[in-house]
This record gives C-alpha cells, structure tokens and sequence, in this order.
C-alpha cells in the first residue's frame, strides 16, 4: 500500500499510521496541527509514528489549502481520519471549524480522488455521532440516521458526500462508523483520558449529566484492525458504510466504579448538568462488518481500560498534569 493519512497526529491516526508502517506499507501523513488540543501532544504522537520506523512522510498542511493532487499522486489508500472532533464543543460561533474540517476539507479530498489513476480505496471515519438517540439498539447501518449535535451532522453531511461520490463517479469509498474510541493517546477532552488522568492524580472528574449514559466503547487497536479490513478486503461495495463498536456497552457510572477497582483508590468525583448534544445512548450492530471482512473487536473494556490507564498514568508523571 501507498498510504495516505490524514490526521496522521491525532489520537486514531497516529496509531493507524503506525500499524501500517509497522506492515511495511510506505506512509504519507497530513496534519495541520490544530489547536483543539495542545500541539505537543500531537508532536509527541508524530514521535511514535517515526519510532515505527518505515517510509513515513510527514506532511504539515491544511486540507482545504494544500495541493491534494500532488499529495495523492500514487497513493492506493487514503486514511480519512482528519477533522474537528468534539460533540460537545459544536454549538454557537464554532460550528464554522467543523463545517470547513469537517465537509469542506472532506469535499475537497474527494474531488482531488476522483481525479486519481491509482486509488483504490477511500476510508472515511465516520462517527456514532451520526445517529443522534437512535431509533433502535443495536443499532444497525439502515436505522435512521438522526444527529443530536452539529458534530453529528457534519460528520453525516460528510458521509453522504462518500457515499455520493461512490455513487456518481465510482468512487471506492467506506465509511466507518465509530462509537467512542479509546486507548493510549486518547484526546485529552475525552472522558477516559481525563477519568484515567485523574485517578493517577487525585484530581476531581466532573460527570455531565447523572452518569447514567451508556457509550458502546471502541478500543483503538480494533479500530486500526477495521480501518485495515475496510482498506484491503476485497468485493466491498463503493459506497458502503459500517458501524464499528468495541460491543461493550456500558454507563458512565460503570465505567468510573470500574477504574476505582482498578486504581485501588476512590475517585472524586463530581454531578453536573447534562450538556447540550450528548446522548443517552450509543449501542451499535456490527455484524454487516463481520459478514463483509471478518473483523470482531479482540479488546474487552476491562483490558482496554488496563492499557489505557498505564498511559495515563505515565503521562500524568512525566508530561503533563490535568487537562
Ligand atoms: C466521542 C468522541 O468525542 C467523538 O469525537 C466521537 O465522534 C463520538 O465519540 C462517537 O462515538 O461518534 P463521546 O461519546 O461524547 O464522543 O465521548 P466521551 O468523551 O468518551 O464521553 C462519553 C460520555 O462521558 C459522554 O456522555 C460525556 O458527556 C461523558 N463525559 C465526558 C463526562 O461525563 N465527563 C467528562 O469529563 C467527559
């Protein structure tokens, strides 16, 4: 493969960047380094990738600027992984970043495929984020979807854009559907990395709502292992789209008793009010996945959580405090 990443800094692209490299496929990474999160955790992350060692090429560019013909000039793959991230951060003045990281940049990247002789296949990261509070659980691919926060229908618009694009000119894109990822190099605003963060510190955690949501959590290692599937199984459709969940569907409220047995220690921890576009539920199907590739999530939560505390903690100590 001739791979090209987007996002390659982020939490997911990193880790994806890696694996490849570690396979001995050659790596073109786009990041422009936003400031939704501290820089210098996604330079720290770019050092990981190069630690894989490999044909890595790091790209610092925008999207919606660079020249993407040139970039995608004999790549077979294209990893999607860049964007705005964040349900809760959507609302007010900053929806313009999600529409330009989001769709635009997203839009801009599918036409600059159409025009390529050697792609093979385009894997968008979707989101869960898509379905809003869905009409059924689990949720399969043909539910509605419904987004309960402008993240969400930036990520759907997107999506459709795929699909449209598979459509109109055969454009081999998947589109991946994740729910709520999580592991070693999770973004800093999430809530694994800053419950973790905070029974390696003592620091309090604050809960949005009763704690009572449930969220189907998705190990990265399994995401890495989809995107991979997603890239190189053959017969998929152009156009196709899966939902990819870890199949652990728990609350917040479990999670946080599960870290404290794990930590030893009681976490502090405190009630607030819900925020606007959380929802109560995410819980997705993924046997069309499994059916198609094979693919089955390997890490339970418990193991999942072991992995990614060992990283906060580590991180706790030598670089950074709280977020
Ligand atoms: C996550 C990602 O942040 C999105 O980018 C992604 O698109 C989405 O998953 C998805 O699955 O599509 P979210 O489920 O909100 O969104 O992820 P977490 O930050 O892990 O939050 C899980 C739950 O914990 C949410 O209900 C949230 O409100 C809650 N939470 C989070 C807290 O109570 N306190 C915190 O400090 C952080």
């Amino acid at each position: 493969m001739k791979a090209l990443v987007t996002g390659v800094a982020g939490f997911v692209g990193s880790h994806l960047a890696e694996r490849l490299l570690s396979e001995g496929h050659q790596v073109v990474g786009v990041d422009c380094l936003t400031d939704y999160y501290s820089e210098e955790l996604k330079v720290a992350n770019l050092a990981e990738v190069r630690r894989a060692g490999g044909d890595f090429t790091f790209v610092e560019e925008d999207l919606r600027r660079t020249d993407l013909e040139s970039l995608l000039k004999s790549t077979t793959h294209v990893f999607h992984q860049a964007g705005q991230p964040g349900v809760r951060l959507s609302w007010g003045r900053d929806f313009a970043a999600y529409i330009e990281a989001n769709i635009d940049a997203t839009q801009r990247l599918l036409e600059a495929a159409r025009e390529s002789k050697t792609l093979e296949r385009l894997v968008y990261a979707s989101s869960s984020s898509v379905y809003g509070d869905a009409e059924a659980f689990p949720t399969t691919e043909l539910d509605r979807p419904m987004p309960r926060s402008p993240y969400g229908v930036t990520k759907l618009a997107a999506e459709h854009l795929c699909v449209l694009y598979a459509r109109n000119f055969g454009l081999p894109t998947v589109s991946l559907r994740y729910f709520t990822v999580y592991g070693p190099r999770q973004r800093p605003d999430m809530a694994f990395t800053r419950f973790l963060t905070a029974a390696a510190t003592g620091a309090p955690i604050t809960i949005y709502g009763d704690g009572e949501q449930i969220r189907d959590f998705t190990f990265v290692a399994d995401i890495v292992e989809a995107n991979l599937r997603a890239a190189s199984t053959v017969g998929i459709q152009p156009g196709s789209v899966f939902n990819i969940a870890g199949g652990s569907s728990v609350t917040v409220n479990d999670v946080l008793a599960r870290i404290e047995q794990m930590a030893g220690s009681a976490l502090d921890v405190r009630y607030i009010e819900a925020v606007d576009g959380d929802v109560r539920r995410t819980g997705g199907a993924t046997e069309a996945f499994s059916t198609a590739t094979g693919w089955r999530p390997k890490v339970d939560i418990d193991a999942g959580l072991k992995a990614h505390y060992s990283w906060a903690r580590n991180r706790a100590r030598t670089v950074h405090p709280a977020d």
